[in-house]
């Protein structure tokens, strides 16, 4: 949530800050601002809205100057205006924030005890006037930043401009991600290495408590001790042209559809198609050794590891909890030591996962990742990591991520049975068969693009829709639900089929679709009996089935569409096809902002 950026170089900082803010556009979208120094004075434009908003203003008030900071604001503090859009500045300091200042009511009453004048509702500001009273105290920018930091509780990746300063810019980290990145006779500073892709490749990560100064030649990274410490340089693997949506008109389509190509990346990361076999990275511990697995995420991801539950219990026979990050972190469970924890992020950046994670390594767990962005601080700070190579999705409603999480996770399953001897190669193999063909059998769906536009129209009307699945069609019947809210904004709950007589059957009526996963597999007979209910009650069903299933419905359906006949285990991966087209095609019907639905940031790095 909220992106930030910075740069201190050689040409004008303002059109530069606008492509970087462009890359961070995903994490929110609330409103948009950069500052500059110009003759040493801060420069501030901003504005309400998507980025569009501000790259208006500056048409009209163009801003020059040679260093500068910018940021998209996912709003938590202070409604989505212009008053509370960063960045946040005195005369003498401007701040851009990701994150939460939590203490920032106690720091507003003090410093304006002290004379100090606010104009915003944002916990930021506060981060500006302490920096501002300590240089109104005859401090230098450096002294007065780092007594600020000593102050500030909770989440933040700063960066931050002085007035009478434009030889350097300062950049600080706690619990937010925070990259350096390097160029010629140039520094930058971003929320992650995707938005300093155009200016530089070589990207150095802050740990939590460091702070850094940047000028343009050089860059000193001291830890929250004071020392000055030094920090990887990598290569990034993000290329500097930016992301187009191709011949889509959506981020979201573009990203469904690279599916068949994605999910065959991760596959080959892991699959030996000649042998049918799994090899998973070396990891740092032993699987054979693992006697208990618990799977932490949130939202989407969350939905991933609860198909993930299915598989392992089934391929390892190993004890799976699945928790959503947000519960388990203040929970405090006990846990028994050399378990496995299993963390699932896209972004590898989400709040809630990370603390997770945390927990997890001081209570004795192992601690594996499945990420999309390598360099990440889950990956980082996970004692191995396994890559969904989705490569960047930018449709805030996660598609090809989960698709790509399935894929790793079903190999993961797969080594994780041969490791613990109740998965024989024979199994192994036939389920390999099924996982290489996945990616043809996801194309062949895609190419039904048009049918579930057409079942999409008899949707769009619909104040509430129901979605029902059993086995694994259950978490892709949550995760189905989830997409529809996120992007058309239509009610949409689901449920295990099972549950329906205990109690959401009273919800069914001629104006509830309600949308059933039920691929054939050994549970078939008794989701096809849940629908018989269904539409007995006048319920109108969408059937998401094989061939053999539709036709061994007895009941009358309202539309149904026969997917490719897959292996069972493998048929979540291929039915979140369906779910993901279903929710586009009904917001592109109701015309919502299907990229950037409201009120949602790509990358939730607050709790
Ligand atoms: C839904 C969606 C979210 C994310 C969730 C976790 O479409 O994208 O529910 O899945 O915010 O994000 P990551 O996977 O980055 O930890």
């Amino acid at each position: 949530m909220c992106g930030i950026v910075g740069i201190i170089g050689k040409v004008e900082a303002a059109p530069l800050l606008v492509e970087g803010l462009r890359r961070l556009e995903y994490r929110g979208y609330d409103s948009a601002g950069i500052a500059t120094l110009v003759d040493g004075q801060i420069e501030r434009r901003r504005a309400e809205g998507k980025l569009a908003n501000l790259e208006a203003l500056l048409k009209t008030r163009p801003v020059g100057g040679l260093i500068g900071i910018g940021h998209t604001r996912w709003a938590t503090h202070g409604v989505p205006n212009e008053r509370n859009a960063h960045p946040h500045a005195t005369k003498r300091v401007a701040v851009v924030h990701n994150g939460i200042i939590e203490n920032f009511h106690e720091l507003k009453a003090e410093l304006s005890a002290k004379g100090q004048v606010f104009e915003s509702d944002t916990d930021t500001e506060a981060v500006a006037q302490l920096i501002d009273y300590h240089l109104a105290q005859g401090m230098g920018a450096e002294d007065a930043t780092a007594k600020a930091l000593e102050r500030l509780q909770g989440a933040f990746a700063l960066g931050i401009v002085f007035a009478g300063r434009p030889d350097m810019m300062i950049a600080a980290r706690q619990g937010s991600p925070l990259a350096i990145g390097y160029g010629a006779g140039e520094m930058y500073l971003g929320s992650d290495a995707l938005a300093l892709a155009p200016l530089t490749q070589k990207i150095a990560y802050l740990n939590d408590g460091d702070w850094a100064v940047l000028t343009a030649e050089t860059v000193v990274i001291r830890d929250r001790t004071g020392a000055t410490v030094t920090r990887e340089v990598r290569q990034t693997q993000f290329s500097g042209a930016m992301i187009g949506k191709g011949e889509h008109r959506h981020f979201m389509l573009k990203e469904i559809f690279e599916q068949p190509e994605v999910v065959s990346n991760a596959l080959n990361t892991m699959l030996n198609p000649a042998d049918r076999t799994i090899t998973l990275p070396r990891l740092p511990f032993d699987l054979a050794a693992v006697k208990r697995v618990r799977i932490i995420a949130c939202g989407t991801s969350f939905y991933a590891g609860s198909v993930a539950k299915y598989w392992i219990e089934k391929l390892a026979r190993l004890p799976v909890e699945v928790d959503i990050a947000s519960e388990f972190r203040y929970r405090c469970p006990p846990m028994e030591a050399d378990g496995l924890a299993i963390f699932i992020s896209q972004s590898g950046e989400t709040a809630d996962t990370l603390a997770a994670l945390r927990y997890c390594r001081e209570h004795g767990q192992h601690t594996l990742s499945l990420v999309n962005v390598p360099e990440s601080t889950i990956a980082r700070e996970s004692e191995a990591a396994l890559l969904t190579m989705a490569g960047p999705e930018i449709g805030v409603a996660s598609t090809k991520a989960f698709t790509t999480q399935l894929t790793v996770l079903a190999c993961l399953a797969i080594g994780m049975g041969r490791a613990t001897g109740a998965l024989s190669a024979e199994a192994e193999a036939d389920i390999c068969r099924s996982l290489s063909e996945i990616p043809a059998r996801i194309a062949e769906v895609l190419r039904r693009d048009d049918d579930i536009r057409v079942i999409a129209q008899g949707i769009a009307e619909a104040r509430d829709v129901l979605y029902l699945g059993r086995g694994t069609g259950y978490p892709i019947a949550l995760e189905g639900a989830l997409k529809l809210k996120e992007i058309s904004y239509i009610h949409a709950e689901a449920y295990a089929a099972g549950e329906l007589k205990h109690g959401p059957i009273a919800l069914i009526d001629d104006s509830v679709p309600v949308i059933v996963i039920c691929p054939t597999d050994e549970l078939y007979e008794k989701t096809a009996s849940n629908v018989q209910e269904v539409v007995a009650r006048g319920g109108r069903v969408v059937f998401f089935s094989d061939r053999e299933g539709i036709d061994r419905l007895s009941a009358k359906v309202f539309s149904s569409m026969a997917l490719p006949s897959v292996d069972p285990v493998v048929a979540p991966i291929l039915y979140a096809i369906p779910v993901q087209l279903l929710a586009y095609h009904v917001a592109v019907a109701k015309g919502t902002d299907v990229d950037q639905p409201r009120n949602l940031a790509k990358s939730v790095t607050v709790e």
